[in-house]
């Protein structure tokens, strides 16, 4: 497979939020909303433009990782900047090829050579452990309110970085999406169904564990 990885550039936008919409369309919710998020993210301070990559293969626009600055922060005014991906979306017909994974250890060697301490991230375990990915219990790093949520996962660059302190992690307010946008926003794309997936149900059970 010649599958190239290079950075994303302003021609590649909408291509990239059609690719986004096919992959998440009615596989957490009915319809999606990430091929919004792409949109306002690129335009947020918190975006990260030197981790931002799509996947080419035949001269196909096929897959994308995107980042946002985040941070954890421990008692005592300790606070370290993290790199957050999410979304990440391969076309639904190349998936199951390696090029979520070719996307992803490309994006982790260049947060590396950045200087990112760590990759933290809100997913299923499923997609991510298998790069090295574990639960953000493993070092003491809770969401805002202290909880640790199950899909809360921290991929350390920097080994032992979060040792010895108890950390809360905050994610760029970018995630918090106007629902009303994304309707109006989604008119810009040809129609698709709004359906029910039984993967729904998984989301929304994944989404509300946390771990004792
Ligand atoms: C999640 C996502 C980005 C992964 O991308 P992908 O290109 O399918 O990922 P990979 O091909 O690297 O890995 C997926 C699976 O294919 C397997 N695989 C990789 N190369 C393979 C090959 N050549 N032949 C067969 N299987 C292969 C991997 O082992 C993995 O298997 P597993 O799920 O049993 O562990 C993609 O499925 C996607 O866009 N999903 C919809 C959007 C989404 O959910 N994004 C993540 C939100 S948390």
């Amino acid at each position: 497979m010649n599958l190239s990885i290079r950075s994303e550039t302003e021609n590649d936008y909408r291509k990239v939020e059609e690719l986004t919409r096919e992959a998440f369309w009615n596989l957490y919710v009915q319809g999606c909303d990430e091929h919004y998020l792409v949109h306002t993210m690129r335009a947020h301070s918190d975006f990260i433009s030197e981790l931002d990559f799509v996947a080419i293969l035949e001269d196909k626009i096929v897959g994308n990782i995107m980042y946002t600055k985040s941070s954890v922060v421990a008692e005592s005014s300790h606070r370290i900047e993290t790199a957050t991906f999410g979304p990440i979306s391969v076309l639904p017909a190349f998936q199951r090829q390696g090029i979520g994974s070719a996307l992803i250890h490309h994006s982790r060697k260049v947060a590396l050579e950045k200087g990112y301490k760590a990759i933290i991230i809100q997913g299923s375990p499923h997609n991510y452990c298998k790069h090295g990915f574990k639960s953000s219990k493993d070092y003491n790093i809770s969401d805002a309110e202290g909880k640790f949520p199950y899909g809360l996962l921290v991929l350390e660059l920097e080994k032992g970085i979060f040792e010895g302190r108890c950390w809360r992690y905050y994610s760029s307010d970018v995630y918090n999406i106007d629902v009303n946008a994304v309707d109006e926003y989604d008119k810009l794309f040809g129609h698709k169904k709004k359906e029910y997936k039984s993967t729904q149900e998984e989301f929304r059970i994944a989404s509300r564990a946390y771990l004792a």
